[in-house]
């Protein structure tokens, strides 16, 4: 069965770029993103896991582990991690899997037979330090990622993670929050001192509260 929005995010171990990891122990007390890709010396993945290295300050910033998966071999992700690094001007800094036998892309359903029988489609799971799978999307193979909205849904969850609050409609870094229903606006004051609007009993906003 498929993964769900709350499921654990199940363990494995893969052979990766950076040696045998076991998932759970690479990711001990981090967010995760782990992301799979159609395959290996391709023009949109390229781009794509280019992309994600120049990240890295960004989710390091974010206590962000990053991983890449696709039913490519190892010998096939070490050739292609130099032309990413040639091509895109930087270093990919994060772990490719080589799900050579899917057992990975299998426990992730990432492999949807009617787009492609072989290959990985674009998925991103994003899974909180509590193991818990946080949020799925799937991109079709011919669409780049935007890798700026993986950062802006990170930054939500940590939100909601650590204050009673959610984000509206194409918020970005910044900008004012929702108030979580779960809170009586009596005691939206002493929770968010930084002042809040009521717009409607159900719909009340306050300023970013950890910026
Ligand atoms: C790409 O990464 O460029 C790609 C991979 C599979 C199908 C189409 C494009």
């Amino acid at each position: 069965m498929s993964l769900r929005l709350g499921d654990t995010a199940p363990n494995f171990k893969a052979v990766t770029t950076v040696g045998e990891i076991d998932f759970y122990d690479y990711t001990e007390g981090s967010w995760v993103v782990l992301f799979s890709h159609p395959a290996d010396y391709t023009p949109v993945c390229t781009t794509e896991l280019g992309r994600t290295a120049q990240l890295k300050d960004e989710f390091d910033k974010r206590n962000v582990k990053v991983l890449a998966v696709s039913v490519d071999p190892i010998d096939d992700h070490k050739g292609w991690v130099n032309d990413i690094n040639e091509t895109q001007q930087t270093e990919v800094n994060f772990p490719l899997i080589a799900d050579e036998d899917r057992k990975v892309s299998e426990l992730y359903d990432m492999i949807h037979p009617n787009a492609s029988a072989t290959a990985t489609v674009r998925s991103v799971f994003i899974i909180g330090p509590d193991r818990a799978v946080k949020l799925m999307i799937t991109y079709p193979a011919s669409t780049g990622r935007n890798f700026q909205e993986i950062l802006r849904v990170i930054d939500s969850l940590q939100l909601t993670a650590n204050y009673s609050v959610a984000t509206p409609a194409d918020w970005t870094h910044g900008e004012d929050v929702v108030v979580s229903p779960a809170i009586a606006t009596e005691d939206i004051p002493a929770k968010f001192p930084k002042g809040h609007k009521v717009i409607k009993p159900y719909l009340r906003t306050t300023p970013q509260p950890n910026i």
